[in-house]
């Protein structure tokens, strides 16, 4: 089973985001985690490509983009070119999903697609084939630093059941108050992909937190 971290930038030191991205760098995290917010699909702005192409200078693992905007198809070609290497939207914002994730695909990247809190699990039945992996929402997106809903866990299971039960290879992404009190408790469940934001960047000893999360 594959069980990764990746850090959320979203609570980096963006005065020292050089030394944060070395950091992450050095750990054993296995993806960086990119949150982009446009302040209508979530009350909240972000940052744009002029920063995700830095960071894609400095940074030696793959860029995870976790895509928080309305009609995302307009930009799919501009986060492939600024380097992403996963590219997710949320399945709130896609009228035509599998046209989404199938052109992400064909522009070479990962397709993920990621379900607000309230989204069933299971209306993803019939897009599982082409997503290679979900992002659970275990907050409601738009910040960093929120407590976990518990309710995520059966989420977390149920979609585990309905991907091995179709024999499928896609990755749970769980994304929201996670850190190494829940992580074993979600792999568990049968998520792969663990993003952590505060608890990380927030920490004494991020590399630290990162060996905890990655072995719990
Ligand atoms: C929230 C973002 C998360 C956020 C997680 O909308 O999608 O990636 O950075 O932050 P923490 O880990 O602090 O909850
Ligand atoms: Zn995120």
């Amino acid at each position: 089973m594959i069980k990764y971290v990746a850090p959320s930038l979203l609570s980096a030191d963006f005065n020292n985001l050089g030394r944060d991205i070395d950091m992450v760098n050095q750990s054993e995290a296995d993806w960086f985690h990119l949150d982009i917010m446009d302040g209508v699909f979530v009350p909240n702005i972000s940052f744009g490509f002029p920063v995700i192409e830095h960071i894609a200078k400095l940074a030696r693992k793959p860029l995870d983009v976790h895509l928080m905007i309305v009609e995302p198809d307009k930009f799919l070609e501009r986060f492939s070119d600024a380097g992403a290497n996963i590219l997710t939207v949320h399945w709130e914002a896609c009228t035509h999903l599998h046209r989404t994730l199938s052109r992400i695909r064909q522009l070479g990247m990962k397709a993920g697609v990621s379900l607000n809190p309230h989204t069933p699990v299971e209306l993803l039945d019939d897009i599982l084939q082409v997503a290679d992996l979900v992002l659970i929402m275990s907050v409601n997106p738009g910040f960093g630093g929120q407590k976990f809903i518990e309710r995520s866990i059966s989420r977390i299971s149920r979609l585990r059941e309905m991907i091995d039960k179709g024999g499928y290879s896609t990755l749970i992404e769980v994304d929201g108050g996670v850190g190494a009190h829940n992580a074993a408790e979600l792999y568990a469940a049968g998520a792969n992909v663990l993003v952590a934001g505060n608890a990380v960047f927030k920490s004494d000893d991020p590399l630290r937190t990162i060996e905890r999360i990655k072995n719990a």
